[in-house]
């Protein structure tokens, strides 16, 4: 269902239920991708980058739960979550790894990867 109906027929509730798990499925495709490529290009800041991935997943159940909990949702904190995850771990620590496989010299191989995986996904 779009976020657009979501929008015209129901409540915040239900929108944010959608969007957040929408989010893990987005995290479970996208983080399992960047481990596999940091695993095959042994990437030295690894450990750090991860532990970014366990935070947002962990800030997403937590936030999906109290939600459940209270029967209540906080839009505005999930959204400024969200805008300081896009702007922090995408635009900047998801730019360090690209750099790093630039500097190896691997970007060719790393684009090929990312196709195949893709590929049998769909
Ligand atoms: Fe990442």
């Amino acid at each position: 269902m779009s976020y657009m109906i979501l929008f015209k027929t129901k409540k915040n509730t239900e929108i944010i239920k959608k969007i957040f798990i929408d989010l893990l499925q987005y995290a479970s495709y996208h983080f399992s991708l960047e481990y596999d490529l940091f695993q095959i290009y042994k990437y030295e800041d690894e450990a750090r980058h991860i532990d970014e991935h366990k935070f947002f997943i962990k800030k997403i159940e937590t936030m999906m739960i109290r939600d459940y909990l209270t029967g209540k949702d906080n839009l505005k904190e999930a959204l400024v979550f969200l805008v300081d995850w896009f702007s922090n771990h995408i635009l900047k620590t998801d730019m360090d790894y690209c750099n790093y496989f630039r500097f190896k010299e691997v970007v060719e191989d790393v684009n090929t990867y990312i196709s195949v995986k893709k590929f049998i996904k769909e």
